[in-house]
């Protein structure tokens, strides 16, 4: 069986493509996932890319992975910033975490360069716009191999 990565995505980036494209750009949710699932197959791992706009809903999917997934990449969206729930919920997943920020967060508005999840991830991406999450899944992938 293929070593299973969670890629999980916080709050509003199911409007990804088409919300503040000059800050996110074009490309849409749908299509990041695609490109997870076609590099995923390169690296012999099988991803599993969820979004959710509820915080408990991630960390409920974050606590499945302590059962399920070898690693997680995360972009918590604005959670990053506010949710000590979040980074608990990480904290209590033994694998690799890698956190994904497809704009470069320490360029924008001082309240997002603070992060909850960085106290936990293994390592952080930030403005690399989507090819960020292509990064993370190479890192955690690596990190997992056996
Ligand atoms: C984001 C950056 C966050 O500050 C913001 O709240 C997001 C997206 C990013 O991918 O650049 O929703 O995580």
């Amino acid at each position: 069986m293929p070593r299973k990565i969670l890629v999980l995505n916080g709050p509003n980036l199911n409007l990804l493509g088409q919300r503040q494209p000059e800050v996110y750009g074009r490309e849409t949710l749908a299509d990041v996932d695609r490109a997870c699932t076609t590099l995923a197959a390169e690296l012999g791992v099988e991803v599993d890319f969820r979004q959710s706009n509820h915080e408990g809903q991630l960390i409920d999917w974050i606590h499945e992975a302590r059962g399920s997934a070898s690693g997680i990449v995360i972009n918590p969206a604005a959670y990053t910033h506010t949710s000590v729930a979040l980074l608990d919920a990480l904290s209590a997943f033994d694998g690799p975490v890698i956190e994904v920020h497809i704009s470069n967060v320490h360029k924008r508005e001082d309240f997002r360069h603070h992060s909850f999840v960085s106290l936990r991830a293994d390592g952080v991406i930030a403005g690399c716009g989507t090819e960020g999450y292509l990064l993370a899944l190479r890192r955690v992938a690596s990190l997992t191999r056996g």
